[in-house]
């Protein structure tokens, strides 16, 4: 058994970790953005070409944004307990916020999402964390799914509980990997995604998720399902 001291050594070693290696993944969008700009700057760019340039720095912003707040979040989630800002909210509503804010993602890469939302579902908990926790689920489904194929989401209650469901058509996770993918850091290499797992990952994306979802004190997981990758979660409805 490892002590409690050793227990807060490893954890402040695995914060020291994210923390350097996500500083070490801002370093290519800064200099994107900063190769970017100045080139606009010094004329090197046409102006017919400056437009698209610019939405590329969006993008690396967008995506630099996402990995600091990562790397916060992390740090806040210590003391998530006393941490969590609890508000009631539409998880329905959640889910519709994504599909709107992939839309031209989804379309690009010629996805079908399947929505099961039959009715509105209210739940108390920390809506920031929660959203965090679906995007992450759902932009992963996306970077994993291939082209043309189906993602399905479902959300559904019961007297206490709300549960969340995502599957991902088309993919699939190496059983023996199915333990690590909760690691900080690790990242998948199946030959099916070798394609997507191009596009940036920190792997600390379903890190993340867990501790949130363990501070809301939620059963999740992610299965294999026939042809497919299920990412789910039941929540408590109240905080108790
Ligand atoms: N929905 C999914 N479908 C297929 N593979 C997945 C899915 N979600 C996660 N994975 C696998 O788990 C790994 C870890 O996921 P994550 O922690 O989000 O890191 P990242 O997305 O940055 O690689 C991914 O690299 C991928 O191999
Ligand atoms: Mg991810």
């Amino acid at each position: 058994m490892t002590s409690l001291y050793e227990e807060q050594t490893n954890q402040v070693a695995l914060k020291k970790q994210l923390v350097s290696s996500i500083s070490h993944e801002l370093k290519t969008p800064l200099m994107i953005m900063q190769v970017t700009i100045q080139g606009i700057l010094d004329g090197v760019i046409p102006d017919e070409e400056q437009a698209e340039e610019l939405l590329n720095v969006v993008d690396e912003i967008n995506k630099s944004s996402i990995m600091i707040q990562d790397m916060l979040q992390i740090y806040r989630l210590d003391d998530a307990k006393s941490e969590l800002e609890i508000s009631e909210f539409s998880l329905s509503n959640c889910i519709y916020h994504f599909i709107d804010g992939f839309d031209a993602v989804i379309k690009q890469h010629n996805l079908q999402i399947n929505l099961d939302i039959k009715k509105d579902i209210m739940i108390e908990a920390d809506n920031k964390l929660i959203k965090r926790v679906i995007s992450n689920f759902f932009t992963n489904a996306i970077k994993y799914t291939p082209e043309n194929e189906r993602i399905d989401i479902e959300i559904s209650d019961t007297k206490n509980e709300a549960y969340f469901e995502l599957i991902n058509y088309g993919a699939n996770i190496d059983p023996e990997n199915l333990e690590n993918i909760w690691m900080p850091f690790f990242r998948g290499e199946d030959s099916n995604t070798k394609e997507r797992l191009k596009t940036k990952g920190t792997g600390i994306g379903l890190y993340l998720v867990s501790e949130i979802l363990k501070a809301h004190n939620c059963r999740f997981g992610i299965e294999n399902v026939d042809k497919g990758v299920k990412s789910y979660f039941y929540i408590n409805k109240k905080v108790e």
